[in-house]
């Protein structure tokens, strides 16, 4: 599998990126970094630095993609992640460096020159898939698979009620991306917080394993534990897109999924960002219903992952 990881790394973002490379059939073709967690240019380092800490220094080219959200102001999520995203561990830079090309152009370049072939986890704001659809619509269709991690299944968001993360950030981005007619796989927050929350036995084997990986793994989810145990009285070691990866790397994980219609609200003041995430009417409903809902499934959308088989995944890719 060829892959691009689409990325604003800090906290799980990192171990999403450490999954890929584990992955003997993966090649992680190129990361891109697109705006997100914390400070644009930080996140391209922490990239850099999960790459070296893992073995893989200058063997995976970086991109920096756009610093900024189509039209919004951006938002970070440093109160959750630390300011430098990865619980201010205070690692030292990388000897790799980001390449001069923009993220945007390398994405329409790897995928137009390899039709059928990359898929892109995204797993941040949709800024730089949406604009190089808008620059290149042809990437829709030449593109294999493209996996986001954004939005909720008609359940509660971590940013607002109404949102998750990655929408809130970039609402119109996401709304071009769900709409331009890729072949789409939905990871929600809904998911993570039923299938992607790491069980305790398992984060206590990761901490026991003692290597640089799963020294890492716990210098990088201090601040996440402590704004989780603030919101949910323990602290939750929560895996959006490492869960997200886990589902592309070995697809078995995937226990339940539906095809989905989703959209995504723009203009809504408490519902930024909301994703409206329905099964598509049959063709008789569609007949006498003419409503906006009316149209065939865009996304194919995980509604429950094997949490045991992800947890194994993690502790295998944390074992050196
Ligand atoms: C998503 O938002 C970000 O903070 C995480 O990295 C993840 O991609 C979860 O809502
Ligand atoms: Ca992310």
């Amino acid at each position: 599998m060829r892959l691009i990881i689409d990325t604003d790394t800090a906290g799980d973002d990192a171990f999403s990126i450490l999954l890929a490379l584990k992955a003997p059939h993966v090649t992680l073709e190129a990361i891109t970094i697109c705006n997100g967690n914390v400070p644009f240019l930080q996140q391209a380092e922490n990239a850099l630095y999960t790459l070296e800490v893992a073995g893989a220094g200058g063997q995976v080219p970086v991109y920096l993609g756009c610093p900024r959200p189509m039209l919004r102001a951006p938002v970070d999520a440093t109160e959750f992640f630390g300011a430098d995203g990865m619980s201010d561990a205070g690692f030292p830079q990388a000897r790799q460096r980001p390449e001069a090309e923009h993220a945007v152009d390398r994405i329409i370049d790897l995928v137009m020159s390899n039709p059928g072939e990359i898929e892109i986890l995204a797993q941040a704001p949709l800024t730089n898939i949406a604009t190089a659809y808008v620059k290149e619509p042809r990437i829709a269709q030449a593109l294999k698979h493209l996996w986001v991690m954004g939005g909720t299944d008609n359940s509660l968001g971590n940013t607002t009620p109404a949102s998750e993360f990655n929408f809130y950030v970039d609402p119109e981005a996401a709304k071009i991306v769900v709409n331009a007619g890729f072949r789409l796989t939905l990871s929600t927050w809904t998911l993570t917080m039923a299938s992607g929350v790491l069980p305790e036995a398992a984060l206590a084997r990761i901490a026991a394993l003692d290597t640089p990986l799963s020294r890492f793994f716990m210098a990088v989810s201090q601040a996440p534990f402590k704004r989780t145990a603030m919101r949910y009285g323990r602290p939750l070691s929560t895996h959006p897109d490492s869960l997200t990866c886990a589902c592309l790397i070995e697809p078995a994980l995937m226990l339940e999924t539906a095809d989905c219609l989703v959209d995504v609200e723009t203009q809504g003041e408490l519902t930024r960002a909301y994703s409206s995430v329905c099964t598509p009417l049959t063709p008789e409903e569609a007949e006498i219903d003419k409503l906006w809902y009316a149209a065939p499934a865009n996304a194919r959308v995980i509604r429950r992952a094997d949490t045991d088989r992800f947890a194994e995944m993690l502790i295998a890719a944390l074992k050196d």
